[in-house]
């Protein structure tokens, strides 16, 4: 699907609701995320942070959850908001999750608008590398 034919303005509130569930009593820093997927269902994550921190696990991390849980294909789009609907960058990590969930086709939204999941992580490291054996020695 085309960036210009994914419903963004519809994907964006749904993040900015999920955000409205996010349980981020260290940061105060809600996160809510929300994808469309190739089967045309939508899936969603809020962060839900941990009194030992570094355990936090980040609204797209939910949302990946979800995208199994309901076995709904393909992640073609995403975005992650806060609670006032501003679409925000993800993390370096999520940006890794978020490509194995969608592959590099992924359009992603954020701050300067939807980009491409390769704009946002460039060279990924991906599942094709796995299985590329010749680049390993014998
Ligand atoms: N957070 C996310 O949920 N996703 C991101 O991509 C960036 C950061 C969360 C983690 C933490 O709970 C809070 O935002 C502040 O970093």
């Amino acid at each position: 699907m085309e960036n210009n034919e994914i419903d963004w303005k519809n994907l964006r509130i749904k993040a900015k609701e999920a955000a409205k569930m996010a349980y981020a009593p260290y940061s105060n820093f809600p996160v809510g995320a929300a994808g469309l997927t190739d089967s045309g269902e939508i899936v969603t994550g809020c962060n839900v942070e941990n009194a030992s921190i570094g355990l936090t696990l980040c609204a797209e991390c939910g949302m990946v959850s979800d995208l199994h849980r309901k076995k709904a294909g393909k992640l073609i789009a995403a975005v992650a908001s806060n609670p006032e609907g501003e679409a925000l960058a993800p993390c370096g990590r999520c940006r890794q999750i978020l490509i194995e969930a969608g592959g590099k086709e992924l359009i992603v939204d954020g701050p300067g608008g939807p980009k491409s999941i390769v704009d946002l992580l460039a060279d990924p490291f991906t599942v094709d590398d796995l299985n590329d054996r010749d680049r390993i020695d014998p």
